[in-house]
């Protein structure tokens, strides 16, 4: 029989705790990111923040080809699956097994919806993922309308690129809302300043979690 805990048994470990935020380019989840890493930290938690792609090998090659040519379809999907799948072996799995927060800029869910809007399912991109990468405790969505986050990165949209990408980032968005219903997802208004945006993810984190 295990023994009744007493007041000198030492508190219990901290369970790791997941948490992922998304959005399209422009709605500020680098900072958003790094300042929920500071939160955690005043409170006392060891922190790992990260961010997809990686700065490990899959990553670097995915991040060289957006400047010198993109890759496939194919070949795109496959190298982020790469890529994830040793940062989840390497860095997330082990770190949340030790008791730590994990915090992630961009995961699975960029996948569903940046290669969705290349023309892969979303469904079976996440399927593929959720079969080796973790599901978070927590995805922060973080949304805001298309134009105002191409203004955000100084998009002036007057050529046929930037078109383009107007159109693959409405469909990435898109992609993104559908997944509020998830009962682990929250959709985080980014509108306004940074502080505000802080302000609505400490409160829903607050209100989420008990890790
Ligand atoms: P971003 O997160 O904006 O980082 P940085 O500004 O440092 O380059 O860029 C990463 C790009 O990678 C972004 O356009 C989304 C894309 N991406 C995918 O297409 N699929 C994925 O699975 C992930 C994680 C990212």
């Amino acid at each position: 029989m295990k023994p009744r805990s007493t007041n000198d048994d030492p508190p219990p470990a901290p369970r790791g705790c997941f948490i992922v935020i998304e959005g399209i380019d422009g709605t500020g989840k680098s900072t958003q990111a790094k300042r929920l890493a500071d939160w955690f930290e005043k409170t006392g938690r060891e922190v790992v923040l990260g961010r997809e792609p990686t700065d490990g090998p899959w990553g670097r090659k995915l991040r060289e080809s957006a400047a010198n040519g993109r890759l496939s379809p194919e070949d795109e999907l496959q190298y982020f699956l790469n890529d994830r799948r040793q940062h989840v072996d390497e860095t997330i799995q082990p770190a949340l097994d030790a008791g730590k927060v994990v915090i992630l800029d961009r995961y699975y869910f960029s996948n569903m919806a940046y290669q969705g809007a290349r023309g892969f399912d979303p469904a079976g991109i996440r399927r593929l993922n959720e079969s080796f990468a973790p599901v978070p405790d927590l995805l922060l969505i973080l949304d805001l309308d298309v134009d105002h986050a191409l203004a955000r990165i100084g998009h002036r949209g007057d050529n046929a690129n930037e078109f383009e990408q107007r159109d693959a980032l409405l469909r990435c968005r898109e992609i993104f809302l559908s997944l509020r219903g998830e009962a682990f997802a929250r959709v985080i208004d980014s509108t306004g300043t940074p502080d505000d945006v802080t302000g609505r993810i400490i409160n829903t984190v607050a209100c989420m979690l008990d890790c």
